[in-house]
């Protein structure tokens, strides 16, 4: 069951990128430890909201979550293209945005990060 979830993750994945990246949400979870430090995946808030439930999630929308004015009004859904723009470099993704992260320039090591961001539900 969890390896066709898998499977079909990284297929939707592979379509909404066009990429021919493989993604592997173990690899991701591993890599999420630079982000764990201010983001929780059971719903408690931290120095950042939580991202459980972030796929299909709206921008800045974590009740009781102080976002900054961009984040609150970026309008947007979260999907596997928007979180690889967002976590590839936050500040150019979204001007204006007060995540204190400089970004994951690695685009294999982003991919497995969010397919492990797919599964938190
Ligand atoms: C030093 C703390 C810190 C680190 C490290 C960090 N973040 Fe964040 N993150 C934040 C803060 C604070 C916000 C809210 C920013 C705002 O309001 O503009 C945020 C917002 C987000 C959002 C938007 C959430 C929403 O509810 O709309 C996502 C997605 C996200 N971070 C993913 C990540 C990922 C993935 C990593 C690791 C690669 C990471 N962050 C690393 C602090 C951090």
């Amino acid at each position: 069951m969890l390896k066709i979830f898998r499977h079909n993750v990284a297929v939707l994945l592979a379509a909404a990128a066009g990429a021919a990246l493989a993604q592997d949400p173990t690899a991701g979870q591993a890599a999420f430890a630079q982000c764990a430090a201010c983001h929780s995946v059971d719903g408690s808030l931290g120095t950042g909201p939580s991202l459980r439930g972030i796929a299909g999630r709206k921008a800045g929308s974590v009740e009781g979550f102080r976002y900054s004015r961009a984040l609150k009004n970026a309008g947007y859904v979260w999907d596997a293209r928007s979180l690889d723009a967002f976590i590839a470099e936050p500040q150019k993704a979204l001007a204006g945005t007060l995540m204190p992260f400089a970004g994951v320039p690695d685009a294999q090591q982003r991919a497995d990060l969010v397919a492990f961001l797919l599964t938190l539900h």
